[in-house]
């Protein structure tokens, strides 16, 4: 691979990419966390890198070694995430947002260990900042690519996200069930643009994020041909 030539190179180009889940606090000792493993983002990372970007990594909490990346910015909540993102992203040319981030959070994470008593347990749960919606809606705004997991009707929920939150791209999975793509080794996913689609099947997640970024790679660089 030459860098610096061809339509895929991305040398020169500010990447800032959250990844992984986040924990909302319930109490001290507890969280709601969800089954990301954010091993399609760290892959998206290092193939962004190898097309010659500097990475910038927001991760929520992972069981991954350190990926081939200029910085790793380590979070916990979807608030850290936001204050992490919102400080950084003036500095990018392109946002990638492949983290699960949890849409809720506990109200007000309990003091101490809450106590088993009553027979049941009622959270109060409120809306957390959509990072990807604030970033996208920023002006100037970088490239924004998001991603939609879903367990149904994909292509209609991707692109309704596309449309709504203002993308330049959405990279939709089939999540849960046999096929899904949380804790799994392989994926597949469809890529929707405003003029366009891709299938990318069903493949290792280190060749996918290959394939994503390069695709990513082409799109951004008609823009700013
Ligand atoms: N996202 C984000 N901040 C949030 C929630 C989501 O940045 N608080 C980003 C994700 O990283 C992903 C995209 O938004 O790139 C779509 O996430 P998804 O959960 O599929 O969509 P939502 O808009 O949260 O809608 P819903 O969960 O209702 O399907
Ligand atoms: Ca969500």
């Amino acid at each position: 691979l030459i860098r610096g030539a061809g339509p895929s190179s991305l040398e020169g180009v500010r990447v800032l990419l959250t990844a992984g889940p986040t924990r909302e606090p319930v109490d001290p000792v507890r969280f709601l966390g969800n089954r990301s493993s954010g091993r399609m983002g760290y892959a998206l990372a290092e193939s962004l890198a190898d097309l010659g970007a500097r990475v910038v990594l927001v991760s929520g909490p992972t069981a991954l070694s350190m990926p081939r990346v200029h910085e790793r910015i380590g979070v916990e909540t979807a608030l850290e995430m936001h204050a992490a993102v919102m400080s950084r992203v003036a500095d990018c040319d392109l946002f990638v947002a492949t983290a699960a981030v949890a849409d809720y959070r506990p109200e007000r994470p309990a003091d101490g260990k809450i106590k088993k008593s009553a027979e049941g347990l009622t959270l109060r749960l409120v809306r957390n900042p959509d990072i990807l919606s604030e970033v996208a809606a920023l002006d100037p705004a970088p490239f924004t690519v998001g991603f939609a997991a879903e367990t149904e009707r994909v292509a209609d929920y991707a692109l309704g996200k596309l449309r709504d939150k203002r993308l330049d791209m959405i990279a939709a999975n089939l999540v849960g069930g046999e096929r899904g793509g949380f804790e799994r080794d392989e994926n597949a996913l469809s890529v929707f643009w405003p003029e366009g689609s891709r299938d990318l099947p069903m493949m290792s997640k280190t060749r996918l994020a290959a394939e994503l970024a390069a695709l990513i790679a082409e799109r951004y660089r008609e823009r700013h041909a």
